[in-house]
């Protein structure tokens, strides 16, 4: 638990919020709060004083007015599936929750764009879009809980990214709340904009710290219609990073190209009660596909095995149809669980680095778990050199491994810092990695970054204590 510096809202600020939203939108003490205590991180947790659900962005403006004024913490938060503490509120305060913002506004066929409430969940969206004949691409894995405004927040990744980017290459508009209540709108249903600084990319990834979204314009693109995937087994790590680039190197551009480690599929074979056929493999690569005709597909599987035969692959198997993609993808979707019910004491990174230092990463990650003798499992999204490398506590006592984990931690960052990546691709540093920023940003840089957080929040209201 963090220590709050801020303490019990008195009851004429709770009657405002009442006044603004209505007294069945405020939870305040006395309610189960728990929920709007933590994110996925399970790392940090503090409770709110109370917690507002606005409906409209007008409210929101209110609410960030009144707390401005009074200089209450206020942490927007979506549905909490973060992994680095970002929607803990760690000082009290306020917690904005804005799952009551769920509609989709407008899905727009003519100018291909899609207008949403912030708290619409990135998973009906997509679905929504893709009955039109479109697609909204960025997939991160929480995708069926989380927001699109908690991915705005976080700049969320996933497996597409190879191909299609990730969240921050599909915003063209927003609709924000300052601090001190304004809101403004930025950009619209444009695939271009040019004046004056991009504000939209600077609030994407921003964390919650520079103002509230409350609405989205979202490009989208014609949905491909056919889709393939190729899982295959190495029986050596060196081989994955080289079939990884080898591939891009043939100019193919898959949709995705996710890897796991010898030890998260042995994890994922413990919780699933199964073998795989590649059970004993050192790394197993999952390719997909996404293209627009059928025989483009097919050509590319068959110049993608041409690349992974030169590697003596273990085993080889593809997929046609969605069923059978879901059979081979299982595997992938359930490391998460696998790992979490290995142990409830994981600390998850999220480092990234170039394509090609992918081996030398997860060799250089091996040996530091045998120096610190550590439990360390790696998977992710090898397409983009984006490893989640996870940090578990299986055998040691708690005491033992909370002493080790930071050293490890900053050992690992060294590592992807060392091969020309940084510390975080697509979680953030919310709470958890604020100490280690200064490894991956230089000091002027960072003085420039605080500098922009006192220009959009001179009060230091909005999400504090993220970040820095
Ligand atoms: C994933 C999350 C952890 O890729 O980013 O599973
Ligand atoms: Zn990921």
């Amino acid at each position: 638990m963090i220590q709050k510096s801020f303490n019990h809202l008195d009851q004429a600020i709770l009657e405002k919020l009442k006044a603004i939203c209505g007294e069945g939108r405020v939870l305040s003490y006395g309610s189960n709060l728990e929920k709007y205590s933590r994110d996925e991180s399970n790392q940090e947790s503090a409770e709110p004083d109370v917690v507002v659900f606005p409906e409209e962005a007008s409210e929101v403006s209110r609410i960030l007015k009144l707390a401005n004024k009074t200089g209450i913490p206020v942490t927007p938060r979506g549905t909490g599936t973060g992994v680095t503490g970002g929607a803990v509120p760690c000082l009290g305060g306020i917690v904005m929750a804005m799952e009551r913002m769920n509609k989709i506004l407008d899905i727009d066929v003519d100018n291909l764009m899609a207008v949403v409430e912030a708290g619409v969940i990135t998973d009906d969206l997509k679905r929504k879009v893709e009955e039109k004949g479109l697609f909204y691409p960025p997939d991160p894995s929480s995708m069926d809980m989380c927001t699109i405004g908690g991915n705005l927040a976080e700049c969320a990744g996933g497996a597409m990214a190879v191909k299609y980017g990730v969240t921050k290459d599909y915003v063209c508009g927003l609709e924000v709340v300052y601090p001190d209540g304004t809101c403004e709108k930025l950009g619209g249903k444009i695939v271009k904009n040019v004046a004056g600084y991009d504000l939209i990319q600077l609030l994407i990834g921003s964390e919650g710290t520079l103002g509230v979204i409350t609405q989205v314009t979202l490009k989208l693109i014609p949905k491909p219609k056919y889709s393939a995937t190729l899982l295959v087994a190495f029986n050596s790590t060196d081989t994955s990073a080289c079939v990884v680039s080898e591939i891009l190197k043939q100019k193919i551009v898959p949709a995705a190209m996710e890897l796991l480690d010898e030890r998260c599929i042995c994890a994922v074979e413990k919780y699933l009660n199964c073998t795989f056929p590649y059970s004993k493999a050192k790394v197993l690569v999952l390719i997909r596909l996404m293209e627009h005709h059928e025989s483009v597909i097919s050509n590319m599987i068959q110049d993608i095995k041409k690349v992974c035969k030169r590697f003596q692959p273990q085993y080889i198997k593809e997929a046609f149809s969605s069923k059978e993609e879901d059979v081979l993808w299982k595997v992938r979707r359930s490391v998460r669980p696998a790992l979490k019910a290995l142990s409830p004491d994981k600390i998850s990174e999220d480092i990234i680095v170039p394509r090609r230092e992918i081996s030398r990463a997860i060799k250089a990650i091996e040996a530091l778990a045998k120096k610190h003798q550590m439990e360390i499992f790696c998977y992710g999204h090898a397409g983009d050199g984006n490893l989640h490398v996870q940090v578990l506590r299986i055998k040691e006592d708690e005491d033992t491994w909370r002493e080790k984990t930071p050293n490890v931690i900053e050992d690992i960052f060294r590592i992807a810092i060392d091969l020309g990546g940084t510390i975080t691709a697509e979680h953030g540093i919310g709470l958890t990695k604020r100490s280690y920023l200064p490894m991956a940003l230089g000091k002027k840089t960072l003085e420039i970054m605080k500098n922009i957080k006192e220009a959009f929040d001179p009060n230091g209201i909005l999400n504090p204590g993220k970040i820095f």
